[in-house]
């Protein structure tokens, strides 16, 4: 069939909005209408060309949320008309990862998802006979895109997808962190780096389990404002700290953090992020990406004495099992996603919606088709 996409063509260049072909979903695949898409930093790194195993050209995207048109032979769990949200880290329920129930990181499909097809060694996507690659194994820049059955979790219909998408990375990832990761409980004094898409969601994580300080480092000011209406008890901008941050963080939390959340992806605050915890016992989770390559750094005996330092994918969630629930979350209202949208366009205007998210403006802009 004929679908609309945005298509990388060429790793730094604009996206393309343009017809390409879809061909239907095969044994274990499920095609999907996607209804609304999120735009994301890790699209904007691959799209860069910084990523090592970024693949040209490519459909990206893998914040989505849309309804199951067709299944292919199989396929048990889903049906057409059911709504969806597409996950880059499957739950097939049978590898050993999945069944250890110590991780999410399912690999049933990991080597072909890596390298931009299905699991059975092809792509669904081309353009006149050429192979364009999937990406994430979601492809959501595209109104109809095909994903394994283990990797879609079956949401209620009467969520609205422009607002359910965003739980397909940022706000499971933030919220998941703090809940499946750390584990934060009632009572922590908690530092979360960076406010931005991600951070914001640790923040209101760690207000639903009843964190005491909740202590915010951004050096953007106007991200204080909506995290604070998210549960933010402090506001640090470390341009404005005299002295040392770290010394700082440990002062406002009486000793240092019970928990601590890097959500920027930068090496040097990883590490200020792990010396700030409470000795003993402080755990420090890194949610951020750093670039390809890059090391972090601490003394050892920030580890022998007791600080333990943590990280996170997909917020360690198993989708297919916890993603209804944090849908259950944001209709029931414990969740707030409707503030941390701050741009709806048409898949039209992707390339702006790029540019806004480079800007620093906003939280997250989730384009329609
Ligand atoms: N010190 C403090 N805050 C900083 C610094 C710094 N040196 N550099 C950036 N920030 C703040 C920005 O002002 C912004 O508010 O970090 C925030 C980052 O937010 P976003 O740009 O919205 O990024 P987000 O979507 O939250 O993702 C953060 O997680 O998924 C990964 O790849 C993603 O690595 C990125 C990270
Ligand atoms: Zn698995």
């Amino acid at each position: 069939m004929d679908v609309k996409a945005a298509v990388a063509y060429e790793p730094g260049k604009p996206l393309v909005v343009e017809t390409i072909h879809l061909e239907g979903p095969q044994a274990g695949e499920v095609l999907v209408e996607i209804k609304a898409t999120g735009v994301c930093h890790t699209d904007a790194y691959t799209l860069s060309g910084k990523d090592p195993e970024g693949l040209f050209p490519a459909i990206l995207g893998h914040e989505g949320a849309g309804i199951v048109v067709e299944i292919g032979a199989g396929v048990t769990s889903l049906k057409p008309g059911d709504h969806v949200i597409p996950l880059y880290t499957p739950e097939c329920r049978n590898c050993a990862y999945c069944l250890s129930q110590k991780t999410n990181l399912c690999q049933a499909i990991r080597a072909t998802q890596g390298k931009g097809l299905m699991p059975n060694g092809s792509s669904r996507f081309s353009k006149n006979g050429t192979l364009i690659h999937h990406y994430m194994g979601t492809s959501t820049f595209a109104n109809y895109t095909v994903l394994p059955e283990i990797a879609l979790a079956k949401i209620r219909e009467d969520a609205p997808f422009d607002k359910v998408c965003y739980i397909g990375c940022g706000v499971t990832t933030g919220i998941g962190a703090v809940i499946n990761t750390a584990k934060v409980e009632a009572g922590a004094n908690v530092v979360v780096f960076g406010l931005g898409g991600i951070g914001l969601n640790v923040i209101q994580g760690c207000c639903m389990v009843g964190a005491n300080k909740i202590i915010g480092v951004d050096i953007n000011p106007s991200k204080k404002a909506l995290a604070e209406k998210l549960g933010l008890t402090h506001f640090v901008n470390p341009q404005e700290v005299e002295g040392d941050l770290v010394a700082h963080l440990v002062e406002l939390t009486d000793g240092g953090a019970d928990y601590s959340f890097e959500c920027i992806g930068n090496v040097n605050l990883m590490r200020q992020a792990l010396e700030c915890c409470h000795k003993g016992w402080g755990v420090s989770v890194i949610v951020g990406v750093a670039e390809a390559g890059a090391e972090i750094s601490t003394r050892p005996f920030q580890l022998v004495t007791g600080r333990v330092w943590k990280g996170t994918a997909f917020g360690g969630a198993r989708g297919r099992t916890d993603v209804p629930k944090i849908v259950d979350w944001y209709m029931d209202g414990k969740i707030n996603i409707d503030d941390l949208i701050t741009n709806v366009m048409p898949i039209e205007q992707i390339n702006q919606a790029f540019d806004l998210m480079h800007s620093g403006k906003g939280i997250r802009t989730v384009l329609t088709f």
